[in-house]
């Protein structure tokens, strides 16, 4: 594995107590492959994407257990500056707001050039060049001109796709994409997604694509993580988990996508609200919203069950999910 998250717990500690945000999640990605990670707002998405990166709002954030290993080496226990390497150079973020990511008072070809000037030591002239190269690789028309241009001067699928050119400057190992495509329009998010699928399919870079839109993952994962209050609920092969999922929280989150062929017909939408993540309810936690939850759901937590070839639920009632 390239990388493999084990056990991983964080907490925020506030004024108004300890938000437990991310609760023993475990996943990881081989090079060349994408994870997409699933869930409501507040699940822990990014929270855990944070901890990986080493960009986790501490304090108030704390790991507060687990392993986050990168090529076999887990990073919580590097020194600081050996981290910073293998961050700078092998892993990558790109975020939702490119207008806040960039620098609004520097040409996008500076910003993407100063990648090559401080990490591999090249003249300004050679740097551009490689500017140049990369907007063109991230298909934006008239790059040797708009190479000079400011942020504020390209849409925002073009601003995405300079996300997506600083992300891939230095060729790194691991990609995680954090929501990349909400901000765009539909037709444009399409477009942006295709193009990140293809460049990591090329570079042969693993990808943690975190998203609400489950439409989108169909094509480009090769796996899905569930998560919910800051724990995996489920996680299988795409095509496992569209056929039949195996959590009553998946099958919720399947039947809330809009459907073009069901037309007229009412969406199902998961009553209820996530839980206070300084109070999570016991047992399952899901309990309180769940179609399908017994006695046994409100005191006995379910563990993660090895329900088939590379699938995991955290349901008591998995085998009825599957059979249902
Ligand atoms: N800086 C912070 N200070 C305090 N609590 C935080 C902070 N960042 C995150 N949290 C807590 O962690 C929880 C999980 O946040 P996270 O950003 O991982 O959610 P998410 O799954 O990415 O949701 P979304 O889909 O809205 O992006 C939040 O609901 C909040 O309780
Ligand atoms: S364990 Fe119970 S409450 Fe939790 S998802 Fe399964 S059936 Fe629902
Ligand atoms: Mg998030």
């Amino acid at each position: 594995m390239l990388l493999e998250v084990r056990d991983l717990h964080v907490e925020f500690r506030t004024r108004d107590g300890v938000a437990k945000a991310v609760n023993g999640v475990s996943y990881g990605v081989d090079a060349g492959e994408t994870l997409a990670v699933l869930g409501e707002s507040g699940s822990g998405k990014s929270v855990t994407a944070q901890a990986v990166m080493g960009i986790l709002d501490t304090p108030p954030g704390r790991i507060t257990g687990g392993q986050i290993l990168f090529q076999g080496k887990d990073l919580l226990k590097l020194k600081e500056g050996e981290r910073r390497r293998v961050r700078g150079a092998q892993l990558a973020m790109i975020f939702q707001d490119a207008l806040s990511s960039l620098n609004p008072v520097l040409p996008v070809g500076d910003q993407l050039g100063e990648m090559f000037v401080v990490h591999r030591g090249m003249s300004k002239k050679d740097a551009r060049a490689k500017a140049v190269e990369l907007m063109d690789r991230v298909r934006i028309p008239a790059a040797r001109e708009r190479v000079r241009q400011y942020p504020h001067q390209f849409s925002g699928g073009m601003r995405q796709r300079i996300m997506i050119a600083m992300a891939l400057a230095l060729e790194p190992a691991l990609i995680i994409a954090d929501e990349p495509t909400t901000a765009l329009d539909v037709t444009v998010q399409a477009q942006v997604m295709d193009l990140l699928a293809e460049l990591q399919r090329e570079y042969r870079m693993g990808l943690i694509l975190i998203t609400h839109d489950l439409g989108v993952v169909a094509d480009v994962a090769d796996r899905i993580a569930v998560m919910y209050a800051g724990r995996i609920v489920e996680q299988a092969p795409v095509r496992d988990i569209y056929k039949t999922p195996a959590h009553p929280y998946t099958r919720g989150l399947l039947e809330s996508i809009p459907r073009l062929d069901a037309k007229g017909r009412e969406l199902y939408a998961i009553k209820g609200l996530p839980p206070n993540l300084m109070d999570i309810p016991p047992g399952c936690a899901f309990h309180p919203r769940c179609p399908m939850a017994r006695d046994v759901c409100r005191t006995d937590a379910p563990a993660l069950h090895q329900v088939a070839d590379h699938r995991v639920s955290a349901c008591h009632f998995w085998r009825e999910c599957l059979d249902a």
